[in-house]
C-alpha cells in the first residue's frame, strides 16, 4: 500500500563516519522511517562521501527502507551495483546526464524504486514526462554537496509537483534545511519524505540516542502539525 503520512529519513552524512552501522540502528530504534544514504562523487557535486560497498555494508543495519541519493556523473554505469547493495529506492538527478528516461527504466528494471532529484535551479515542469517511470521526486531545497546548509524555499516547486502528480502513488522527499522550522512549510504544500542531517544528529550520539528521537519528534510533529 502507498503511504502518503509524514516519513522521516535521517541523513547519515551527519552520522559518526567512524561508526555507521550502530548510528544506523540509533536512528532507527529512535523513530526514523527511512535510512538516507548521500552518495556523492566530487564531480557532480564538490564533495565526496562513500560508494556502493559501503552502501552494502550499510545495508544489514537498515531495517526500515535505505533511500539512496547518487549525487553523481554519469549514473546508469553504477546502477546494478547499487541494486546488489540492496538499495530500495534510488535516487538520480535530472542534472546528471542527458538520458535521464533511459537512467529511470535502468533502475526500475534492475527492481528499485526510482527517484528523481531536482536542484534548486531545475522546474518542476522537467518531470512531467517522467511521472510514469518515477516512484519518488525529490526536490532540493539547498544545492547539493554539504549538509548544514540554509533551507532554499521550494514550496511553489512543491505545490506544482504535487498537482502533476494526481493521484499517482509517487512521493514527494525534501532534502535540505529541513528542521522544525521548515518542515511544516514542506507538509503543507504537499511532500511526504522530510529528509534531515543536521536537524536529527545535532547534540546526539550512539551514546546519547535518546536526542535523535527527541530530533525526529520535533520535526515530524511539527510537519504533522501542518496538516
Ligand atoms: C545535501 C544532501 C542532504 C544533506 C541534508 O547534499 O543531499 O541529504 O545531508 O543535510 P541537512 O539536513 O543538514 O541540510
Ligand atoms: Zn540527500
Amino acid at each position: 500500500m502507498f503511504d502518503r503520512s509524514i516519513k522521516i529519513a535521517p541523513s547519515i552524512l551527519s552520522a559518526d563516519f567512524a561508526n555507521f552501522g550502530q548510528e544506523i540502528q540509533a536512528i532507527e530504534a529512535q523513530g526514523a522511517d527511512w535510512v538516507h544514504i548521500d552518495v556523492m562523487d566530487g564531480h557532480f557535486v564538490p564533495n565526496l562521501t562513500f560508494g556502493p560497498m559501503a552502501v552494502k555494508a550499510f545495508r544489514p543495519h537498515v531495517k526500515t527502507v535505505m533511500d539512496v541519493h547518487l549525487m553523481i556523473s554519469p549514473v546508469d554505469q553504477y546502477i546494478d551495483a547499487y541494486a546488489d547493495a540492496g538499495a530500495d529506492v534510488l535516487t538520480a538527478h535530472i542534472e546528471a546526464g542527458p538520458h535521464i528516461h533511459r537512467t529511470l527504466q535502468a533502475i526500475k528494471g534492475a527492481g528499485m524504486k526510482a527517484g528523481v532529484a531536482l536542484n534548486p535551479g531545475t522546474p518542476a515542469e522537467a518531470v512531467a514526462h517522467l511521472l510514469d517511470l518515477t516512484d519518488l521526486i525529490c526536490v532540493m531545497t539547498v544545492n547539493p554537496g554539504f549538509g548544514g546548509q540554509k533551507y532554499i524555499d521550494m514550496t511553489d516547486k512543491v505545490r506544482a509537483l504535487r498537482a502533476m502528480i494526481g493521484d499517482r502513488d509517487i512521493h514527494i522527499e525534501i532534502d535540505g534545511g529541513m528542521d522544525a522550522n521548515t518542515a511544516p512549510l514542506m507538509a503543507e504544500a504537499g511532500a511526504d519524505v522530510l529528509v534531515a542531517g543536521s536537524a536529527v544528529f545535532r547534540g546526539g550520539s550512539v551514546q546519547k540516542p535518546e536526542v535523535y528521537g527527541e530530533n525526529i519528534r520535533a520535526i515530524r510533529a511539527a510537519a504533522e502539525g501542518a496538516l
